[in-house]
């Protein structure tokens, strides 16, 4: 294990998860990316009309188009109404939330202008409820944001309807390699393009690499498909953060992803069936080079690559991804070596030294 990477991944890790970047909302999170890229020799460079980053770096001589893929965005809420007494804020969730986990979380929301205030979810009050209200999930439309100010204040400051947020919760270190915090879906997968484009800029491959920073994953993957069609690519990976449940009350047999075995190799999802042939390149190479893997369990979750392998003519696809306990809450919790190894399967499939041979 290299002591210095795990520092530099760690490090882009807490830059990454502490950025604000909603679904539709991504410019904070481009803006990162573009000054981590600001140095380095890439052939081309540039923002598609829905907002995802693109970048090609040429390849020596090799006849196939990769594209690695991974989305700027975060679930989140959008301001939908301000309550003219108290100036508490009505929201709509952006992406799927878990709802029984949202009361009493603290939030940042932006303003147009990007200015951050603080809030935290609140509903009626426990003691004022029935026996029945108690043991139902409370219904988002039921909640709302307390800022701690009026709503001359609220609007004095610039929120207003349309203004997003997200839960916020600090980026935190556990003794060895874990680590804790916001929208590592899919910061991680951002973490490891940085660092593939970092190795490759300056020693081109023999493939050409297509990297899509893409926009409005957690609305439906609705910014990787026009990528996609930009790009051109003969084959495609989408780098993702995915469920971990290796806690209690799991069986084994309903686990998608384990933490501390590597990365997790897609078979198939709700939104696609991976290509045996890109899974292919991807396990011989693993094995050739002693990087741990896992195959993660059917048939759970979807990705980008959903929308990626059914644009153009078909784009053979597959997903790999690192493993995260409580994805889609308020934080989340992964292996620093996970995304190491994730780093290093990526480098594996693009040089290909088990010498898989396939073009499309
Ligand atoms: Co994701």
């Amino acid at each position: 294990m290299e002591i210095k990477k795990l520092e530099s991944i760690k490090t882009l890790q807490k830059e990454l998860s502490e950025i604000i970047g909603v679904s539709g909302y991504e410019t904070p999170v481009v803006k990162f990316i573009q000054s981590q890229l600001e140095n380095l020799e890439v052939d081309k460079m540039w923002v598609d009309p829905l907002g995802s980053l693109l970048v090609v770096i040429e390849g020596q001589e090799g006849k196939n188009r990769i594209m690695l893929d991974a989305h700027t965005d975060e679930i989140g809420f959008m301001v939908s109404y301000v309550e003219p007494k108290g100036g508490f804020l009505r929201f709509v969730p952006i992406g799927g939330w878990d709802t029984r986990i949202l009361l009493g979380q603290a939030v940042k929301i932006l303003t147009d202008d990007g200015k951050e205030y603080h809030g935290i979810i609140g509903s009626k009050p426990p003691h004022l409820t029935t026996e029945s209200e108690r043991k139902s999930v409370v219904k988002i439309s039921d909640m709302y944001i307390d800022t701690g100010m009026s709503s001359d204040e609220v609007q004095a400051c610039g929120i207003s309807i349309g203004c997003v947020g997200t839960l916020y919760d600090p980026f935190i270190e556990f003794p060895g390699t874990m680590i804790r915090g916001k929208a590592f879906d899919d910061r991680t997968g951002i973490n490891v393009l940085l660092h593939t484009i970092k190795e490759f800029a300056a020693n081109p491959p023999s493939d050409t690499l297509l990297f899509s920073f893409s926009s409005q994953e957690e609305v439906g993957g609705r910014g990787a498909a026009p990528a996609a069609f930009s790009l051109d690519p003969t084959m495609a990976l989408a780098l993702e953060n995915t469920t971990a449940a290796d806690v209690p009350s799991v069986k084994d047999s309903e686990c998608p992803t384990y933490i501390g075995k590597g990365p997790a190799i897609s078979i198939a999802d709700r939104s696609m069936l991976a290509h045996p042939l890109v899974n292919r390149r991807l396990i011989e190479n693993a094995k050739y080079e002693k990087i741990p893997y896992h195959m993660k369990k059917p048939i759970f979750g979807g990705t980008n690559a959903g929308r990626i392998h059914q644009t153009r003519g078909g784009i053979p696809s597959s997903v790999v991804s690192v493993p995260c306990r409580y994805i889609h809450s308020p934080t989340s919790l992964l292996s620093l070596e996970d995304i190491f190894y994730t780093i290093r399967l990526i480098s594996a499939f693009i040089h290909n030294p088990a010498r898989v041979s396939i073009a499309f």
